[in-house]
């Protein structure tokens, strides 16, 4: 169920060629963009799934769809249609033909979409291959299809390499409007950035899935994404990736925009460990960057670590009463969530003295100390994750595979805790990451290896 999930998710930013029509009653969240291109996110719940589409595709692709529904049936929670990706495979091939037959206006810009999605192609059939376990021909062939078609792409590129700035400016426009019609579509930001005049979340938007993680690796489950909650002048569009296969923070790498992290082309990557040198190293993957600072757990000692970017240095501070034992409920060793919001820099965690009920930190930025702290209700081992909105502390927990739920607030304006029911719609059922950012009011997800992001509209106050 999940991987239709991803696959059509998969399949939709980055793919001008899909008509909105195409999708039903799917959410489609786009315009047509300079370039006659749909250039926007394509939302589908499973429930609207084209099938009359893929119908139509699976008689035409016979005889792979045939070998390809044998695997899938082997394998039957996972509902994955492959149709679906052979007719866009098909597509593409037409697009990169016509590409070779005669020049065109935006030739330029086509070729740096085609590569993007060729690699996310790429990326998905070889998940598809793991999850469902098989050596099957119509597979390797798909494979060496695409294979074969990057190479095509590389060749035509590599006559006009001068016009890659271009292109690059180019993509970037069309991903700030794509982000603007969006944000237009859904009339999420309903408060100004950097205002707490609102009455908290009212609502969480669909999960908005930008791709798999930078090391094309789904075994990196455990990282996180995002951008600098307090940007230096010039870094405003920075985002940064940390991931791994397991809980350890090893890395991380900086991008100097969305186009850039798109593309896994970073401008810096800061290794945590060198051997015989530093052991820098944390664990739990709930950190935030701050002015170009990673706010993490340091594992050796167990403390708050400060990773300064700009001059390279680190820091370290014992939190007394913080306990290693209580982690979150998705993953082991995330004992300190950092969190950062409109009114500065938060870490939770558990103490020994609490049974393990969570904590919530203030920290002073300039003493890098925990300057107050609130003492919540909630057992840190039920809650998968938690963030700050305007000094509110948001506290989530998993309904169901495909159900999240924010359940528990504690505002630390008033005082005061409550108990709410706040659910939103999870890509796929694990997930070690989740902060807000207060510069553009988004909540950024790690989810099984993919990079998520929610909208978020507010109460009004
Ligand atoms: C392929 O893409 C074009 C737009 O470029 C669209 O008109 C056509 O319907 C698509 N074909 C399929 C089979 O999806
Ligand atoms: C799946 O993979 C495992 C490990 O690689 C292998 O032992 C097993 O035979 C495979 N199963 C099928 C049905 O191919
Ligand atoms: C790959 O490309 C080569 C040369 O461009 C061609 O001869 C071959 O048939 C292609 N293979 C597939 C599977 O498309
Ligand atoms: C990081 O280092 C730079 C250069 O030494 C310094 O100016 C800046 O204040 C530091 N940032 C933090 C958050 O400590």
């Amino acid at each position: 169920m999940d991987l239709l999930l991803l696959v059509l998710l998969f399949l939709a930013p980055a793919h001008s060629w899909l008509s909105l029509e195409d999708w039903g009653s799917g959410s489609v969240e786009g315009s047509v963009g300079e370039f006659g291109q749909c250039v926007c996110n394509v939302f589908l719940p499973d429930t609207s799934f084209p099938a009359d589409r893929v119908e139509h595709m699976q008689t035409t692709s016979s005889q792979l769809s045939v070998e390809i529904k044998l695997q899938i049936n082997k394998i039957s929670s996972l509902k994955v249609q492959l149709e679906v990706l052979l007719g866009s495979l098909s597509n593409l091939t037409a697009r990169v033909e016509s590409l070779e037959s005669g020049p065109d206006k935006y030739i330029k810009l086509e070729f740096e979409l085609l590569r993007i999605e060729l690699r996310e192609f790429e990326a998905l059939v070889t998940q598809l291959k793991a999850s469902l376990n098989s050596s099957s021909p119509a597979f390797e062939s798909l494979y060496i299809e695409i294979r074969n078609m990057s190479l095509i792409v590389d060749q035509l590129e590599s006559y006009d390499r001068s016009n890659l700035e271009v292109i690059r400016i180019e993509f970037a426009k069309l991903q700030r409007k794509l982000e603007k019609c969006q944000d237009d579509k859904d009339d999420f930001s309903n408060a100004e950035i950097g205002s707490c005049k609102h009455g908290g979340i009212l609502r969480i938007g669909k999960p908005i899935v930008s791709q798999l993680n930078a090391n094309l690796n789904s075994g990196y489950k455990y990282g996180g994404w995002g951008k600098d909650s307090k940007p230096l002048p010039g870094s405003e569009n920075m985002y940064w990736y940390s991931g791994s296969s397991d809980t350890l923070v090893s890395r991380i790498t900086q991008y100097s925009d969305y186009y850039n992290l798109i593309m896994r082309q970073g401008f810096k990557t800061h290794e945590l460990y060198v051997q015989n040198r530093y052991d820098w190293r944390g664990t739990g993957n709930n950190y935030v960057v701050r002015e170009n600072t990673l706010y993490y757990q340091f594992r050796n000692p167990f403390a708050m670590g400060k990773l300064n970017m700009t001059s390279v240095t680190i820091a370290y501070k014992v939190i007394p009463m913080a306990s290693a034992q209580f982690s979150y409920h998705y993953s082991a060793n995330q004992n300190l969530d950092f969190a950062a919001d409109e009114s500065g820099l938060w870490v939770t965690y558990a103490t020994a003295q609490s049974n393990g009920k969570l904590v919530l930190g203030k920290i002073n930025e300039q003493s890098f100390e925990v300057e107050e702290v609130w003492q919540t209700s909630v057992f840190k081992q039920s809650v998968t994750n938690a963030f700050m909105i305007c000094g509110v502390l948001y506290v989530t927990r998993s309904v169901d595979t495909q159900t999240e739920e924010i359940f528990y607030t504690y505002d630390t304006n008033k005082n005061e805790e409550s108990h709410v029911s706040i659910p939103f719609e999870k890509f796929q059922d694990f997930y070690m990451y989740l902060d807000y950012n207060p510069t553009d009011q988004r909540l950024y997800m790690f989810n099984n290896g993919y990079y998520v992001y929610y909208n978020v509209k507010f109460k009004v106050a």
